[in-house]
């Protein structure tokens, strides 16, 4: 029987150099998801149904919300050029919804995977243009803003943690710990990469004791939405 371990060890030592950091990404994405999925099982959170895309997941969200009535209050941590706020705006239609978008609108300085650095989402200091006078922005680091950040009443919340890495998630998941109640709905954008919002959301949970459960993912554990219970 050959050691399995040192065969791989050996490979990787002698094919390691020539893959390409985007090649390897591609495997530790791979790896992640395969223990978020581990994971996920390990919590009994397993996701079903699986959706074909994040927007399904937004779909199954905002159904989800207006299944019970009262006031909305839809919070979104990392807004970028404004694609999934956007989306929330048109979507979620009652008059006393209230839409916050956070980003610093300048990308924020702290390296990711390969691929991706956070200064890339750099726009500029521009804020999207969304025609609705329910949305506002809040521009700064999320550690800086949402310290001063008045809550709005609200029967349900909306949360949508699309930051990206684990410092980003964890200061927002801290902010929120004390706010949550249940029937609120969270939903991270990459889910998958197990050291980022997944820990993030681990150690919330371990941190609270609040429990959630599973409302639906997407895009191989990229999406993924949580109730809060
Ligand atoms: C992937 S983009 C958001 C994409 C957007 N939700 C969409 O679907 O089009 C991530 C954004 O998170 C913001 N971000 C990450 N960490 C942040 C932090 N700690 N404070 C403020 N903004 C942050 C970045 O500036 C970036 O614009």
């Amino acid at each position: 029987m050959p050691a399995w371990g040192e065969v791989i060890r050996g490979r990787a030592q002698r094919w390691g150099p020539r893959m390409s950091p985007r090649w390897l990404d591609g495997l530790q994405s791979i790896l992640d998801t395969a223990q978020t999925a581990a994971w996920l099982a390990h919590e009994g959170l397993v996701p079903d149904p699986m959706l074909e895309d994040r927007v399904a997941v937004f779909e199954a969200m905002a159904r989800t919300a207006e299944s019970s009535p009262g006031r909305t209050v839809y919070l979104e941590f990392g807004v970028y050029r404004g694609d999934s706020l956007r989306w929330w705006s048109s979507r979620l239609t009652s008059a006393d919804t209230r839409l916050f978008g956070f980003d610093t609108f300048s990308g924020v300085d702290a390296p990711w995977t390969w691929q991706t650095h956070m200064a890339d989402f750099d726009v500029a200091g521009h804020v999207p243009q969304i025609d609705d006078a329910r949305v506002e922005f809040v521009e700064g680091l999320f550690a800086d803003s949402l310290p001063g950040f008045e809550l709005p009443d609200r029967d349900r919340l909306i949360v949508v943690v699309d930051s990206d890495i684990y410092s980003s998630a964890t200061t927002v998941l801290t902010w929120l710990a004390p706010r949550i109640r249940s029937g609120d709905l969270i939903y991270f954008d990459e889910f998958k990469f197990f050291h980022d919002e997944r820990r993030a959301f681990a150690e919330f949970r371990d941190a609270t004791g609040r429990r959630c459960s599973v409302l639906a993912a997407a895009e191989g554990l990229r999406s993924v939405a949580f109730v809060a219970t």
